[in-house]
């Protein structure tokens, strides 16, 4: 009896200092292997007297499965340890700095692009875009300005050359030509904005020939003023980064809505900043309207049928409001130092989670 126990306590020792596979393998084969030693103890079993055998078999079984245990956690434990050096050995750090030479910065144009397209998404708006230089069906004719209508002088339009058909392209004016390029394109229902360039021969210190519109189209059945001021709300507030803002509707004329209006918001003007949402004066942002019924007639709709609202807002001018950007000319300088002061990084894209602005 004896026996059974000093080879229990030596089998466990050396079990519990063994430091590899191989050597925890070896000692389970001179244990439990067909000749180890606690086999050779179960043989011997067969030679013992009957009551003799029935003392030391329980012993000898519990033997066996005691260092079998031992050996199947000792087995564990190594493989972990075997894991745990691999995973260590293998790991990837992919929390390296920003390379500390990344200067460069997002213009502000870019950010308020990104933070309008922000929210209008967030509403379920898609992005649509069309070309910078369009014909006169597109950027007049389309929307309802005919040959002879006044508003074409008040667009101081860039024309290219004469073509051989006596045509002449354009630059365009405005982003309106994307309405008209949208609903050519697809069946209603619309939901787009039309981030992009506009040009106008025009230039003094609120006016630079190259600009930025943001158009908004909305057709289907049933959308109406309501959902136009709604939407409108909605979006400066979140533009604006505040809780509340003041909007009024003036009655206006654009030959592409009916009715149409501008919108202006509550402002305070303090020295050389303004707060927006509410105060004793007045903004002006943008233009708006229901979309002429004309206006659908020129892209193939049936306006008996079809309904909806546009808008349209200068990028430039509000990125000015927004960020204290007091000459709008430095837009397009291409200053270096001016885009260090009020360009944006990188990696701080705007979200609405996140935040639009940091
Ligand atoms: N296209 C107009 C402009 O450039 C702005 C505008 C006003 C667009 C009203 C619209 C609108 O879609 O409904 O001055």
């Amino acid at each position: 009896m004896q026996d059974i126990e000093k080879l229990e306590q030596d089998l466990l020792a050396e079990i519990a200092g063994v430091a590899d596979l191989d050597a925890l393998e070896s000692l389970r084969v001179a244990a439990l292997g067909k000749k180890g030693s606690v086999s050779l103890m179960m043989r011997g079993l067969g030679q013992m007297a009957p009551e003799e055998r029935q003392q030391v078999a329980p012993k000898l079984n519990r033997l066996k499965n005691t260092v079998s245990a031992a050996l199947d956690a000792a087995k564990a434990a190594l493989l972990d340890a075997a894991l745990n050096a691999r995973l260590a050995g293998e790991r990837i750090d992919i929390t390296l700095p920003v390379r500390p030479e990344m200067t460069g910065r997002i213009h502000p144009i870019s950010q308020v692009i990104d933070e309008i397209t922000e929210i209008f998404a967030g509403m379920g708006f898609d992005i649509a875009e069309g070309p910078d230089i369009d014909d006169d069906f597109h950027n007049f004719t389309a929307l309802n300005i005919p040959p002879e209508h006044p508003a074409r002088q008040m667009h101081d339009t860039f024309y290219l050359p004469e073509k051989a058909d006596g045509s002449r392209q354009l630059l365009r004016t405005h982003t309106s030509t994307v309405q008209i390029r949208t609903m050519q394109a697809k069946q209603p229902p619309h939901r787009i904005i039309v981030p992009g360039r506009t040009f106008r021969c025009d230039s003094d210190q609120t006016h630079t020939p190259m600009f930025h519109q943001i158009e908004g189209l909305v057709i289907d059945k049933t959308s109406h003023m309501g959902h136009l001021k709604g939407v409108l709300a909605e979006f400066c507030k979140a533009f604006f980064e505040v809780e509340n803002v003041t909007m009024r509707f003036r009655p206006s004329y654009f030959p592409f809505t009916e009715p149409s209006a501008e919108m202006d918001i509550r402002c305070t003007f303090a020295g050389d900043h303004i707060k927006v949402g509410e105060g004793e004066d007045w903004l002006e942002i943008l233009g708006c309207g229901m979309v002429n019924p004309r206006v659908l007639e020129h892209c193939g709709l049936d306006p008996a049928e079809y309904q909806g609202f546009a808008w349209g807002m200068g990028i430039d001018r509000i990125a000015m409001l927004k960020y204290g950007i007091p000459d709008l000319r430095a837009f397009f300088d291409s200053d270096l130092r001016w885009l260090k002061h009020y360009g944006f990084v990188p990696l701080d894209v705007p979200t609405l989670g996140g935040g639009l602005s940091r």
